[in-house]
C-alpha cells in the first residue's frame, strides 16, 4: 500500500492512496469531541452528496460510497494539471477555450441549484483537455440567483486575483459560455448588484 499526503489544508488532508484520493476531515481538538465528530460526519456526509450529484452532471471525480468511513471521501484521483498552476502558461485561445469550459460547468450546477461556493482556480484540474470540479467543501443547494450571483462574484474575483494578466479577457468567455443558460441575465443582473454592494463596503 502506498500513501501519500499531497495537500493540507485547514479542514481536510488529501491523500493519495494506491492511485485514489482519500479527503480525510481531520480532527479539531478545539471542540468537544462528540460535536466535533458530529461536525466533521455532517460535512463529509454533505460534500460527498454534492460532489455525486455534480459529478453526474459536469466532469467531477464521482465518489464511492462508503458506510462506516464517517469523516472521509474516497474518490477518483484526477492525474491532471491543477489550474491555479498551469493556466497562466497557456497561450491565450487556450486559455479562453478552457474559460468558455468554466463557464459551462459552472452554468450547469446552476442550472441544478448546487452552488459551488469556492469557485477558485484551485480547484479546477484540467486533464486531457476537459476540466475537472473539485472540493465541494463549501458547497450547498440553492435555487436563489442570489447564491449563484456571490458564486459567479467568488470566481470572477479569483481570477482577477490570480490570473491578472488577462482576468478580463477570461471573465468574458466565461461570461460568454454561461449566458447560453437559464436565468443567466438574471443573475447577471444579480452579479452587478453583489459588486456594487462590494464597492461600497467600508
Ligand atoms: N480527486 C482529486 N484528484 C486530484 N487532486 C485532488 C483531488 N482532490 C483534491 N486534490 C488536490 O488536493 C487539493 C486540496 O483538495 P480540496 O478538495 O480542494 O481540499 P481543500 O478543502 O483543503 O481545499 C486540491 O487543490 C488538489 O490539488
Ligand atoms: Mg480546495
Amino acid at each position: 500500500m502506498t500513501q501519500k499526503i499531497i495537500a493540507q489544508g485547514a479542514e481536510a488532508k488529501i491523500i493519495l492512496s494506491n492511485g485514489f484520493i482519500i479527503k480525510d476531515r481531520i480532527k479539531k481538538s478545539y471542540r468537544v469531541p462528540e460535536l466535533d465528530n458530529k461536525i466533521r460526519r455532517r460535512r463529509t456526509r454533505a460534500e460527498a452528496k454534492l460532489l455525486f450529484k455534480a459529478s453526474e452532471i459536469i466532469k467531477s471525480p464521482k465518489p464511492f460510497l462508503q458506510k462506516e468511513e464517517n469523516y472521509k471521501i474516497k474518490m477518483p484521483f484526477i492525474d491532471g494539471e491543477k489550474l491555479s498552476e498551469y493556466l497562466d502558461d497557456f497561450q491565450l485561445k487556450k486559455q479562453k477555450k478552457i474559460c468558455r469550459q468554466i463557464g459551462k460547468g459552472v452554468a450547469k450546477l446552476h442550472e441544478q441549484n448546487i452552488i459551488h461556493g469556492d469557485l477558485t482556480t484551485s480547484n479546477m484540474i484540467l486533464k486531457n483537455d476537459e476540466i475537472y470540479f473539485i472540493d465541494f467543501g463549501l458547497g450547498f443547494v440553492s435555487r436563489k440567483f442570489e447564491d449563484k450571483a456571490v458564486d459567479l462574484h467568488l470566481l470572477k474575483q479569483a481570477l482577477e486575483a490570480k490570473h491578472f494578466k488577462n482576468w478580463e479577457i477570461l471573465w468574458k468567455e466565461i461570461e460568454k459560455s454561461y449566458s447560453k443558460y437559464e436565468n443567466s441575465k438574471i443573475i447577471f443582473e444579480r452579479l452587478k448588484a453583489v459588486e456594487k454592494r462590494g464597492r461600497y463596503k467600508g
